[in-house]
């Protein structure tokens, strides 16, 4: 092998690849097509894997370099990152104008109408890049403008980003400021994955760039689509020689590799900056990445010297932001959709419209509250609001064009939260008081299926040890498991059959395959582990059903309190707030539960799969002499704890509560009792001291 050649083949591939690279992602225009791209990559990567002495951490293959950092540290800005004031209205920017001719006026004698740097605003997130000698060195979130976290190893997973200056000599310092977004076409393509993929889609482009640029995993930010322009200067080293104004300065940031937007322009008087809006007003829809205004520059260095600063914002410089985007549509159907918590959400199936340019054609309601306020019925026609957000919301309902029907009466009723989940047909349960609706279906709902099977194999529940995310998403995606007892009848084959079957959809080569011999002791482990959570105590069962607000303590509580499993699927609502700590709403939420048959009917298979548990009698204390009364404890206790005083309140048959009601029986108040011995007053409440109930826990001990 010639060392040589290969050193000099290495330097001409880096070069190669980062000038492709600049002309894709910083000029917008390719000379080499993808692929070709990728062939050069992979011989670079192949040469720098055969010398080591040849690595560079600035190569293009080291893109993604950086393992997670587990967090971000801290980094002073050398010069703050400054926010800009706002104008809505044209009188605002003519406001803006005026006051700058004014005092440049006085300060200087220059042109009547000033010239000022006209820019697209951006809709991202703000960094800053530091660069020393031509290497990128440094990378910060804004953070609050004085101190932002560092995020270098995101950063350079970001092809517009240059980790190296073009040219000659370049600065000893320079940082460049501007703004990291997500172009639309790779946040819908992103979001077209995610949603047929089962994953969380992201809310908006901004929120994809914020969140994209936060992640401990640099492996994660580079495969979100993330873009980057540049639009203003941080600390540079004095031996730079500035250009003696804004825009020049950006033409100069392009020379040196930044992507500088190509609709930036220059404009004189508050009549030119007012065009400019209007024509960029115009283009929003087509542009291919969202912007929420256009920012106004005083252009020369030494007139915005003149202007200077208010607090934490220039007063050379302005952001001049759109309106939210409203539309009208009309609604074809009101939807739900069910989360993967159970939560269920209503929404407007509409038809399309472009807003913001987006079509959309379903905009979220929220919650029942928020149809009942704005009575959105099918047929209405609705104003619906994209404010930066790409899931856009009705704002209002135009009821002078809703449908009636030949007798003069609205054609649909108003909107009732369905009974039963469209994707399980359990009910749907929705507590009075509470915003949200949800399904009970938990263990059976095909959305909540995952969540479900997770926590039920997890550590404190049925403790299936190896049954991880990857496997529970691939068990429940192939269809291996529909309900929880289902994972009592895998077997070995079937589990290496789908490990098969995931790590070839994820194109990797399956790693059940080892040495041409199916390794499958792992999965042996696996169906090991799953046998022996059969044998199991009536606690763990009730913690691993997942029934909403039962946690474990609850789940002991419940278990101690009916022994068995069958009193407790017969009881009540008022049967089981007799259960210490459980109180009306977990009552409700664990009596709906049970009344679903699709959970009485996964328990039953439970059961049929072998899953048991030992039936104990009943640790009810209903013969003490506190049985069926409910006690509350307030203020500090001197002799006991808190729980020490529950438990002992408990053992005699008391029911301890958090607050005084009608229905508390006794109050004990500590030192320091505040509201809720007012309150028990108030109700006629039988209160004691601390001494009175030492003095009857030492009778009845
Ligand atoms: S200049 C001293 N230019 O807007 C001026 N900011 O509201 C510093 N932004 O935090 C900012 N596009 O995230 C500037 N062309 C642009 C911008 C822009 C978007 C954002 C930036 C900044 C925020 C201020």
């Amino acid at each position: 092998m010639n060392e040589n050649a290969d050193a000099a083949r290495v330097a001409a591939l880096r070069q190669q690849l980062r000038e492709a690279s600049h002309r894709y992602h910083v000029l917008d225009d390719p000379t080499i097509p993808d692929s070709e791209y990728d062939a050069l990559l992979r011989e670079l990567e192949a040469l720098e894997a055969a010398h080591p002495e040849l690595a560079d951490p600035d190569s293009p293959t080291r893109r993604v370099g950086a393992p997670p950092s587990g967090r971000f540290e801290p980094v002073e800005h050398a010069i703050p990152m400054l926010s800009l004031g706002n104008a809505f209205s044209a009188a605002e920017v003519e406001d803006f104008v005026a006051r700058i001719v004014k005092e440049l006026g006085t300060a200087e004698p220059g042109p009547a109408e000033p010239v000022f740097s006209t820019e697209p605003k951006f809709d991202g997130l703000a960094i800053s890049l530091r660069y020393e000698h031509g290497r990128f060195v440094l990378g910060a979130t804004r953070g609050d403008g004085t101190t932002g976290e560092n995020v270098t190893a995101n950063l350079r997973t970001i092809k517009a980003i240059p980790l190296r200056l073009r040219g000659e000599n370049p600065p000893a310092v320079l940082e460049v400021r501007g703004e990291v977004y997500m172009p639309l076409a790779g946040f819908e393509k992103y979001n077209a994955h995610a949603l047929a993929h089962d994953e969380k889609p992201l809310a908006n482009p901004r929120n994809g760039a914020a969140g994209s640029l936060r992640q401990l995993d640099p492996a994660v930010t580079a495969r979100r689509p993330l873009a980057f322009y540049a639009y203003a200067l941080g600390e540079v080293s004095p031996e730079v020689t500035l250009p003696p104004t804004h825009s020049q300065t950006l033409q100069w940031l392009r020379t040196l590799g930044f992507p500088v937007s190509n609709r930036v322009e220059t404009a004189r008087g508050a009549s030119g900056l007012l065009d400019y809006f209007a024509r960029i007003g115009a283009q929003r829809e087509r542009l291919p990445f969202d912007i929420d205004g256009v920012v106004y520059k005083l252009d020369r260095y030494d007139q915005q010297r003149v202007m200077g600063f208010v607090a934490r914002a220039p007063r050379w410089a302005i952001a001049h932001k759109f309106p939210a985007q409203e539309v009208a549509t009309t609604v074809e159907s009101i939807e739900v959709s069910v989360g993967r918590t159970g939560a269920v959400t209503p929404w407007v199936q509409m038809a399309p419209v472009q807003v913001g340019g987006v079509t959309v054609s379903r905009a979220t309601l929220h919650n029942a509250d928020q149809v009942a306020r704005l009575d959105v019925r099918p047929g209405d026609t609705v104003i619906i609001r994209r404010a930066g957000d790409v899931i856009p919301e009705v704002v209002r309902v135009n009821l002078e064009l809703r449908p009636h029907d030949a007798h003069g009466r609205p054609r649909h009723h108003a909107w009732r939260m369905p009974r039963h989940c469209p994707e399980c047909d359990s009910a749907i349960e929705h507590i009075d008081g509470e915003v949200i609706a949800r399904c009970t279906g938990g263990l059976v709902c095909p959305a909540q299926r995952k969540q479900s099977l997770l926590h039920f194999g997890s550590r404190r529940a049925m403790d299936i040890d190896g049954l991880g995310e990857r496997f529970v998403d691939a068990l429940v995606e192939y269809g291996y498991v529909h309900g929880i007892a289902d994972l009592y009848r895998l077997t070995v084959e079937d589990f290496v059959a789908m490990k098969q079957r995931a790590d070839e959809a994820a194109g990797e080569v399956p790693e059940t395959v080892k040495a041409g011999k199916i390794a499958t002791k792992w999965a042996e482990n696996l169906v090991a582990a799953i046998a022996a959570s059969r044998s199991t105590t009536l606690e763990r069962l009730l913690f691993a059903l997942g029934i909403r607000e039962v946690g474990e303590a609850t789940a002991k509580a419940l278990a101690r309190h009916f022994g068995a499993l069958q009193p407790l699927l017969d009881a009540d609502e008022a049967a089981l707030q007799q259960v210490p700590d459980v109180g009306p709403v977990v009552a409700t939420r664990i009596a709906h539960f049970f009344a679903e048959p699709h959970n009485r009917a996964a328990i039953a298979a439970l059961r049929e799969a072998g899953v048991h548990w030992p039936e104990v009698a009943p640790q009810r204390a209903q013969e003490g002499p506190l049985a069926g009364k409910t006690v509350v404890l307030t203020g500090a206790l001197a002799a006991l704890t808190r729980d020490e005083a529950k438990a002992r309140l408990e053992a005699l048959g008391a029911k301890v509560a958090g607050s005084v009601s009608k229905k508390t029986a006794l109050v004990i108040a500590g030192s320091d009792a505040g509201s809720k011995l007012d309150k028990a007053r108030e109700l006629g409440i039988e209160v004691w001291d601390e001494a009175r109930l030492l003095a009857f826990l030492a009778d009845h001990a």
